[in-house]
């Protein structure tokens, strides 16, 4: 099993709720199934660039531009989403850890999110919709948030957008461990909080192990 990690936050593990439930998931999972391959990309390593327009011609054009040649300006803009789509595709569970910001993903996930779900990387636009060029079967969410709401509730709009990008592109097996509640200033309880999604994010990582 191929597993990519997709890490957007830069606080130290010991500071980190999410990093925390994401080092109790792969701790579990390499446990259980020694033969994963993981790759891991830290986003404040290999921070994405915003998708220009050089990049978004680089990806987008071939399809809708017949004899389409890129310039080496676009090829150039497009390395990023092409070295990243190729750790996409080899992929067959995606782990994206993130804090909650500003109610949804901090934007450096949301600009590595607009590189890769692109025509070309991602999926290839037809007449019967978006075909998948990837072969995810599963996306798994580590989440920490700083007041007591998580998935489903109105004031999420974190899990609207990931339901909405990876449905587009084929992908509907979404699991989710959220710590909410880690501000240990407005909740008393955020050690209890974090530690149940901890033993979620352990039975996710059994899960998959277990999963054909
Ligand atoms: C810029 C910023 C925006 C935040 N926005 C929210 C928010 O909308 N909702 C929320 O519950 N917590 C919010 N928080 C609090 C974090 O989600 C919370 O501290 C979380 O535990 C951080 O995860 P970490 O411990 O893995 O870094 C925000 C924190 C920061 C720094």
């Amino acid at each position: 099993m191929n597993v990519l990690h997709i890490c957007a936050n830069p606080r130290p593990v010991e500071e980190s709720a999410s990093k925390q439930l994401a080092t109790a998931f792969f701790g579990k999972l390499l446990e259980t199934n020694p033969d994963v391959t993981l790759n891991n990309v830290d986003l404040y390593e290999q921070p994405p660039p915003y998708l220009s327009l050089e990049a978004y011609n680089r990806l987008t054009k071939p399809f809708v531009q017949p004899g389409y040649q890129p310039t080496a300006k676009e090829e150039k803009a497009a390395a990023y989403a092409f070295a990243q789509g190729e750790l996409l595709k080899q992929a067959d569970v995606l782990v994206l850890t993130l804090p909650l910001w500003g109610g949804s993903a901090p934007a450096i996930l949301k600009a590595w999110l607009d590189q890769v779900a692109m025509p070309g990387i991602a999926f290839e636009p037809s007449p019967e919709g978006p075909k998948p060029l990837h072969q995810l079967r599963k996306v798994i969410l580590l989440v920490s948030s700083g007041d007591v709401y998580k998935e489903g509730d109105p004031r999420d709009g974190l899990m609207p957008m990931i339901n909405g990008l990876f449905g587009y592109i084929g992908v509907t097996d979404i699991e989710v461990a959220w710590a909410d509640g880690q501000d240990p200033v407005m909740h008393g309880d955020s050690a209890d909080r974090k530690q149940m999604a901890v033993e979620a994010a352990q039975e996710l990582a059994e899960d998959i192990s277990s999963e054909p």
